[in-house]
């Protein structure tokens, strides 16, 4: 993680508290802290900075259903965007939807450009979060991947450092966002809400952390409306993995005090733009 994300972070547990560096840190040539610890100033509870990852769960936070396990699982996180991800969306949709579509659309939705604090929430090998730090170029403001999966950060990490670019990755969950209220420019979210588990409160920290002029734009797959398609659904939902159909996933946000802006529907695929 960078100095730039200090500015940012707080304890998941007491939201409002700016965690504070604490003690020895080493730091890479490019200025990344690669290793150290985190304080936070209430409740004085230390996180690990390893390998220039914060891990602000700590080894006893598990995963708790089978496809959040096998995200936990290093071949998992190696596999991910080497073999799954670019394919991902052609497949779903059931039309060409490379990441020369993909990524533009959901840059546009996004509006790094305008600086600020972007935060791509359960990222895996940081895709979105990629995209975000090249859109965002000079402008004053900073990207961090956030993500409970340990493997999945590392990766995320050595694809931006192989990029050259400078995004700070954050281990903590969705449904605990370590910023303080109304300060996040731009959240991404790209096919996640489907398997985080409590989605009402992730959307509820989503709108917490959203600032009043932030944007948060997401990705997320629908209730099939073919039988074969709901079929895999249901298999897949034992898993847990849910899918809502979009008349709730948009109620769903509405109740968690999101507006939604603008929306695109690709088959399952539907990516909105969502504000305070
Ligand atoms: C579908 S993948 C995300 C894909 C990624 N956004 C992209 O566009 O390539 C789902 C990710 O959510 C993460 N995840 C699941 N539950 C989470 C939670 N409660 N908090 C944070 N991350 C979570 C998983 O570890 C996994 O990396």
């Amino acid at each position: 993680m960078y100095a730039e994300a200090l500015a940012h972070l707080t304890c998941p547990q007491h939201p409002d508290a700016p965690l504070e560096l604490a003690g020895r840190v080493r730091r890479s040539t490019d200025g990344e802290i690669v290793t150290g610890r985190l304080r936070c100033p209430v409740c004085g509870v230390r996180y690990r900075i390893d390998r220039g990852v914060a891990d602000l769960l700590g080894p006893l936070d598990m995963p708790t259903t089978l496809v959040q396990l096998t995200n936990y699982l290093p071949p998992t996180a190696w596999g991910y965007e080497r073999a799954w991800r670019p394919h991902a969306l052609t497949l779903l949709a059931g039309e060409p939807f490379g990441y020369e579509r993909e990524l533009p659309l959901l840059v546009g939705l996004a509006a790094p450009e305008r600086g600020g604090l972007c935060v791509d929430v359960a990222c895996s090998n940081g895709l979105y979060a990629r995209a975000l730090a090249r859109a965002q170029g000079g402008a004053a403001g900073h990207v961090i991947g956030l993500d409970h999966a340990l493997p999945m950060l590392r990766q995320a990490r050595a694809y931006a450092l192989a990029e050259g670019l400078r995004v700070s990755f954050v281990r903590a969950k969705a449904q605990a966002l370590p910023f303080a209220a109304g300060t996040v420019a731009v959240l991404t979210m790209g096919g996640s809400l489907n398997e985080l588990g409590a989605i009402d409160l992730a959307l509820r920290e989503l709108r917490r952390t959203l600032a009043p002029t932030g944007r948060c734009a997401m990705m997320c797959l629908t209730r099939g409306t073919t039988g074969p398609g709901r079929a895999l659904q249901g298999v897949l939902s034992v898993g847990g993995i849910a899918f809502p159909p979009l008349e709730e996933l948009n109620r769903r946000a509405r109740m968690a005090g999101l507006r939604l802006r603008a929306q695109w529907r690709y088959r399952v695929v539907v990516l909105s733009l969502l504000t305070r």
